[in-house]
Order: structure tokens, then sequence, then C-alpha cells
């Protein structure tokens, strides 16, 4: 069969999605896998139809492509896909919903400072979207001065977050078991969209520069996440390490970036599987 690697959309992340799919075309393609590229801008179920694929390779990111919609889509058109299905994909876009999911999972996630008229309750805080990927829209805010300055987009929602001092790294789940932890050292201290898609802005090292318990406590905790999720796929589990070995999951990806030095390729490869074993193991976890 055909398979179409869905990429492009039209969310925020659109430019991160070219490159993921860019990269698991040429993958699939290098791999002998009869695959064409679609990218979806303005008629979703027109271009799906047109293409006559048997099976979706979702390199979509964000609003539309990860949070249950096209996964819906596809459910309706009956064609299999891979990642997530509808409920944990919506489930895991929205932060303030999956952050509830894991703490009732007994799963620690950083603290939500509630956002009243005036602003966060206490500072410094976090501000970043309910549903957006990739950083974008992150803001550290220090003070209410700080707070009055910004100008947030009032038709989307915002969740404050207590920042919380520590390693950030990054853990995929691959088939329900997690695979070593990434570490992220943005050399500008933030790990926002500059840092994460500028050549040489982060430094990663996998495994993180972590004790091995630590490593095993951060791989545990991501799987207890995606198993409280219900995702399926490559989930990727970002978290920050206190330095008593504690981990705050921040989120749960359901698309996790797949460019070629994106943290899921990173973690896949000091296990020995390269981007296109990877790929291929990805496409065959796609069902309906
Ligand atoms: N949202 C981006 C693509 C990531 O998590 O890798
Ligand atoms: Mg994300």
């Amino acid at each position: 069969g055909r398979t179409g690697v869905l990429m492009g959309g039209t969310s925020a992340e659109r430019d991160v999605s070219l490159r993921s799919g860019a990269a698991v075309l040429r993958a699939l393609t290098a791999a002998g896998v009869d695959a064409v590229g679609i990218d979806l801008q303005d008629d979703w179920a027109a271009q799906l139809r047109a293409a006559s694929i048997d099976t979706a390779f979702i390199a979509l990111h964000g609003t539309l492509g990860e949070d249950g919609c096209v996964q819906g889509l596809l459910e309706i058109m009956g064609i299999p896909y891979t990642g997530s299905r509808v409920m944990a994909s919506a489930l895991c876009m929205n932060k303030r919903l999956c952050k509830q999911v894991l703490d009732q999972a007994g799963l620690t996630t950083p603290v939500e400072i509630r956002i009243a008229e005036g602003g966060p309750e206490r500072y410094p805080v976090f501000i970043k979207p309910v549903a957006e990927g990739s950083s974008i829209g992150l803001h550290y805010v220090e003070s209410v001065e700080a707070w009055q300055q910004l100008d947030l987009d009032a038709d989307m929602q915002w969740i404050a977050e207590m920042p919380v001092k520590g390693v950030e790294i990054a853990v995929s789940v691959l088939a329900g078991e997690a695979l070593m932890p990434v570490e992220v050292a943005p050399k500008s201290g933030v790990y926002d969209y500059t840092s994460k898609y500028t050549a040489g802005a982060t430094a990663y090292f996998c495994p993180a520069r972590l004790p091995a318990e630590t490593l095993r406590y951060c791989m545990e905790q991501a799987e207890k996440a995606v198993a409280a999720a219900g995702c399926s796929g490559a989930p990727r589990v970002d978290m920050i390490v206190g330095s008593g070995g504690e981990a705050a999951i921040l989120e749960i990806n359901t698309i996790p970036g797949m460019t070629e030095t994106s943290l899921l390729p990173k973690a896949a490869a000091a296990a020995g599987i390269d981007f296109q074993q990877l790929c291929l193991r990805i496409l065959a976890t796609a069902g309906l």
C-alpha cells in the first residue's frame, strides 16, 4: 500500500512540521516504502481523498494535526494512522487537562499558578499557551509590571506555572518502553523556539548527565505518563529533574519533532535505532 506522510498544516508549528515531514519522507522512500508527502493546507479531506493512501504517517505538529482533529478525520475515512488516537491526542494537546490526568495518576507536574484578573497570583512564572507546541508563546514573567507589558492573545487560553529548577530532559517512549533520556542544555538558558530549532543553540547529552538510578526513575515516570494519558506510537515526555532526583513532567508530545536532529531520533540513535529504522518502527504502529 501507499503511505502518505502528512505534514505542514496550518498551525504555528507548520515550519517545524515541514522539516519533520521531509525527513520522514526521505527516510521511508530510501527504505523502499511507497510514500508520498502531503502538505495539508485548505481542504484536508479532499487532499487526503485525492492522494488515495492506505496508511497515514502523521508528521504534523500542533493545532489540527496533533490535537485529535486529523486523527478523527482519518478514523472517519478509515485510513490507519501513526501516533496516538483521538482522545490521547486531544488530551496531550491541552496542557491543563493533561496535567490534571498526570497529577491524578500520582505523577508530578509543575505547580499551576492561578491567573487572576490582575495577573498571576505569584511570580516568577512561566506563561504558556494551553495548546501550542515548540515553546511558541512561552514567557518567563518575573513581576506584575512585566505581566502588564505582555500582550497576550486574548482569544487563546494561557496557563501559568511555577518555574522548576533543574536539568531539562526529554524521554521518548517507543512501543511502551522508554528510551534513554536526552538532556537539553540551551546556551541561552531557556529552551525556547530559537534554542530548539537553531543549529548549535543547544547542547544535547544522551544519556542525560544524571545518576543511573535517576535515569531509570525518569524512564519509569515517562512510561507511567504515556500509559496514564493513553498514548500510542512514539510520544516524548519532557520533564525537569531537580537536584534531589525528583522529576516534574512539563508535557507529553504525541507527535515529537522528527527532524534529523530532534530529540526522539537522538534517543533512538543512542539505542542503536537509526532514523530510517525509527520511521519504519513508527509506521508499523499505524492503526485505527
Ligand atoms: N512540538 C515539537 C515538534 C516537539 O515537541 O518536538
Ligand atoms: Mg510540545
